[in-house]
């Protein structure tokens, strides 16, 4: 019995001092101390040896068991330190390190343009008017003279919510809030999101315009081309010429295009202006007569001029680039660039 118990310590001792983890220490604890483990065997078997014996095999067994948890609480410690040294290391925080640096964001070329246009015609004394993106048939048709069954109101694609209810088609509503809540004279700009159903390399169902609206008494057809050229000048630059072509609108009368020196060849001719030398940009006329009377202003006493563009299309042709969809793909290497 005593050899054994010899063996055993041996055994026992070279065993822990083998282990290489935590987890395989706690097995190894279990195997030799543990309630089914060799140990407690021995010490059930002291009761069965000769009486003479006991005392004896009693205090060997004893011996063991201590020398063994000594052993193990040994072990223990000295992994523990190395676990926690190779942690400290695979976990080491280095700081000298350059910091990484959060990405700088600016406005979107759409809000850098609105911004630009507003403070251009602010300027010359218009404010900005605003008016909801959901919007009624009579304010976005109706009330512009664009009955129901006007011809104009299919170019226009429109998006219904519910029936009387749009997702207004162009900003020229904001005309009619304006005037139903101010007297003249009146002198906005409103821009905004402006929805069609409509989806091409130059269309996005999705949209921004800008509105401009100008009533007073005495407002001719000369103003508007003054205002639209000073415009013109100031935001393309000096030599950016416009060309007023007669057009319908509903809702002006007389109504024209405006057409603007080519961007990028200055008026020769080159693939963005399909050669002709001159881009289409805005459409305008003299605010029609039943657009007063909608808004109960005497269209006898006053006149006024109107005109709406294209945001995107004006802030795209500055830049020479012709797909409207890199505006809206928030593609960062695209909008870093403005
Ligand atoms: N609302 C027109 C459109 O979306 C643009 C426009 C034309 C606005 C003539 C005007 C105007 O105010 O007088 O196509």
């Amino acid at each position: 019995m005593k050899a054994q118990l010899e063996e055993m310590q041996r055994s026992a001792l070279d065993e822990i001092q083998a282990v290489s983890s935590l987890r395989d220490l706690d097995e190894c604890r279990v195997k030799w101390l543990g309630r089914k483990g060799a140990l407690t065997d021995i010490l059930r078997g002291v009761s069965s040896a000769p009486v003479e014996e006991r005392p004896a095999l009693g205090k060997a067994a004893n011996e063991l068991k201590i020398a063994l948890t000594e052993a193990l609480d040994g072990r223990r410690e000295a992994l523990e330190s190395t676990e926690q040294a190779r942690d400290a290391e695979e976990n080491r925080v280095d700081f000298s390190l350059p910091g990484r640096r959060p990405r700088r964001g600016h406005a979107h070329l759409i809000s850098q343009v609105s911004e630009e246009i507003i403070g251009i015609f602010a300027e010359l004394g218009f404010k900005v008017a605003w008016g909801p993106d959901i919007e009624t048939e009579y304010y976005n048709f109706d009330s512009l003279n664009t009955p129901a069954e006007h011809p104009a109101r299919d170019s226009h694609d429109t998006f219904f919510v519910r029936p009387g209810v749009v997702l207004r088609t162009h900003t020229s509503p904001v005309q009619m809030r304006v005037m139903e809540s101010v007297k003249p004279p009146v002198a906005i700009v409103a821009p905004g999101r402006v929805y069609r159903v409509d989806w091409d390399a130059s269309h996005s169902p999705m949209f921004y315009q800008l509105e401009g609206l100008l009533v007073d008494e005495g407002v001719t057809f000369a103003d508007l081309k003054g205002t639209i050229a000073h415009f013109l000048r100031r935001f393309f630059g000096k030599d950016c010429k416009p060309r007023f072509r007669p057009h319908f609108f509903p809702f002006t009368e007389p109504s024209a295009e405006v057409d603007m020196t080519c961007t990028v060849c200055n008026g020769s001719g080159c693939r963005l202006c399909k050669h002709s030398g001159w881009i289409e940009i805005l459409g305008c006329g003299m605010v029609h007569p039943n657009v007063f009377r909608n808004a109960k202003y005497d269209y006898e006493r006053y006149t006024g001029f109107a005109f709406g563009f294209g945001i995107d299309r004006i802030g795209l042709l500055r830049h020479s680039i012709n797909t409207i969809h890199h505006l809206y793909e928030n593609d960062l290497r695209f909008l870093e660039q403005f």
